[in-house]
């Protein structure tokens, strides 16, 4: 039985915990304000809000319904646009229609309770942030700037808003009905009446996070899979840290990790990194261990880690032990994985004073893309020698790359021009990328090289000079 809060109902259903829940809000609940348009999480149409109780507070992200399995919304709140339409049109409903930002309407309601997402959410208001909660929103139409007017008249509203009880607020200016007020107990109770699931103690079960590669993969076979909801499980999820080692649960999300202020503590210029990681939905739901476990080539958390230097810990019925990531990738989708064994959390040692970090990626536009070669790189410092180097590549072979003899050389080196040249030759011999959709064989390789001295340009400016890339 998978219980949750559906807008202003409680659901208690025995459908498969895989059902789709775009088809249960849609076709069971007839609650057709939800739109369908991809079906693999890139337009938006389908957007929801899932809300749960953090901190003591309710708290609201955006997901894409089209790829979340129903049995990620136990002991949630899921709200679709039925569940925030009043008699009056909404501020953010109200902005919209001022500024033109409508016209054939079908990506409206995507852009309506991403936008209402914004607004509950707990990000500051401001133009920036509100314009990025839009990044997972498709529209064929409008060219985006009546919509981008819009959130500047949103966000000029909710800066009305002076710390007030946020949903008290929200309630009485109009954005969610009074049911909402509600809303934090009833979960709380709901939470109280849910046993908490625990891993699998076997191989039947599939893990499934987030479910944003899984649902786009294969979405038929999901539906009837015996699945092990791992996404929501306290015992996997949260960054804490250990001494010098930072621990991060197996099913946090990239968004949690963006936001982490145990993270940006180690990584200053980790909001930079994670916004180049799809979009504001997709990151509320893909997990680090989804990234790692879907072994390809371009995934950026894996890049990222690697390039940390990341180890992770496997568990099978208990017996649990630790590899470093480099190690976990054996040949193309192959892992150093048993079956029944499930990744449980990921290590990687807090950058020193001496060590410096980097993350690059290329792709054909900025949000809601995947690499065509991303590059992570990590350098501890002797005085002007570089002590040790970690290096690696997305995109450019069968798995994600450590860069082991490119590390290797670069070990003990000055950073010269000349350095650089040299390792990118021993680098281009360790990679081995193929012509596809994202770029030939010889692009990558080129694309390689580019990152790789941006790297460098990037952490030792007055070593390195621009000039080096053209
Ligand atoms: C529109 C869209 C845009 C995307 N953009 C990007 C992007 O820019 N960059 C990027 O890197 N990726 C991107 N992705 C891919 C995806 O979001 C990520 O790979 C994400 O991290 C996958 O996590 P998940 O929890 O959703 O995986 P799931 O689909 O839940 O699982 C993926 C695999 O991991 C396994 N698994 C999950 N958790 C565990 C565990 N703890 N132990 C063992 N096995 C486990 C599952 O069984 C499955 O085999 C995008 C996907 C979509 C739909
Ligand atoms: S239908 Fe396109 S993102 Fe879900
Ligand atoms: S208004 Fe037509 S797709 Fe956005």
């Amino acid at each position: 039985m998978i219980k949750f809060i559906l807008n202003n109902t409680p659901i208690a259903t025995e459908m498969a915990s895989g059902t789709i829940l775009l088809d249960f809000i849609r076709y069971h609940k007839s609650l057709v304000g939800t739109k369908i348009g991809c079906r693999e999480g890139d337009c938006g149409a389908c957007t929801i809000l899932v809300g749960d109780v953090r901190d003591g507070e309710l708290h609201y992200e955006s997901m894409t319904s089209c790829v979340t399995p129903l049995g990620n919304a136990e002991g949630k709140h899921i709200v679709t646009i039925e569940g925030i339409n009043q008699k009056e049109l909404t501020p953010v409903q109200d902005a919209i229609v001022e500024e033109g930002g409508t016209q054939c309407g079908f990506c409206t309601v995507g852009f309506v309770v991403s936008l209402q997402g914004f607004a509950l959410g707990n990000k500051p208001y401001t133009y920036e942030n509100a314009v990025a909660a839009m990044d997972g929103n498709i529209c064929r139409c409008t060219g985006y700037k009546s919509l981008e007017r819009a959130a500047q008249r949103i966000v000029n509203h909710l800066a009305t808003s002076n710390g007030q009880n946020k949903i008290e607020w929200l309630v009485a200016q109009g954005y969610i009905p009074p049911y909402f007020s509600n809303i934090k107990q009833q979960l709380t109770d709901l939470e109280n009446e849910l046993h908490q699931q625990q891993p699998p103690q076997n191989g039947t079960l599939v893990p499934v996070g987030g479910g944003t590669d899984l649902y786009v993969q294969r979405p038929e076979e999901m539906r009837k899979t015996a699945i092990s909801h791992f996404f929501y499980q306290k015992a996997l999820n949260g960054i804490t840290r250990k001494g010098n080692n930072i621990h991060i649960g197996a099913a946090t999300t990239a968004e949690d990790i963006r936001s982490s202020d145990i993270m940006l503590d180690a990584i200053p210029r980790l909001f930079d990194y994670m916004k180049l990681v799809s979009s504001t939905p997709i990151r509320n739901m893909g997990t680090v261990a989804g990234n790692f476990v879907n072994a390809s080539p371009i995934g950026d958390l894996t890049i990222f880690f690697l390039g940390l230097n990341a180890s992770i810990v496997l568990n099978t019925q208990g017996n649990k032990r630790t590899i470093p990531l480099k190690n976990f990738y054996k040949g193309y989708k192959v892992l150093d994985k048993q079956p029944g064994e499930y990744l449980e959390e990921i290590i990687f040692e807090v950058p020193g004073k001496s060590t410096t970090f980097n993350f690059e990626k290329v792709c054909k536009r900025t949000h809601l893309d995947i690499a065509s070669v991303n590059s992570a790189l990590q350098l501890t410092m002797d005085q002007d020698r570089i002590e040790v180097a970690h290096a690696s590549a997305g995109g450019v072979g069968p798995t994600p790359k450590y860069l082991q003899n490119t590390c290797d050389f670069l070990k003990g080196k000055t950073i010269t021009e000349s350095t650089l040249q040299e390792a990118n030759m021993i680098m281009q011999e360790e990679i081995s990328p193929i012509s596809d959709a994202r770029g030939t064989n010889e692009y990558k390789r080129l694309l390689l090289r580019q990152l790789f001295y941006a790297h460098f340009i990037t952490l030792f400016p007055n070593q390195i000079q621009l000039e080096l890339l053209q």
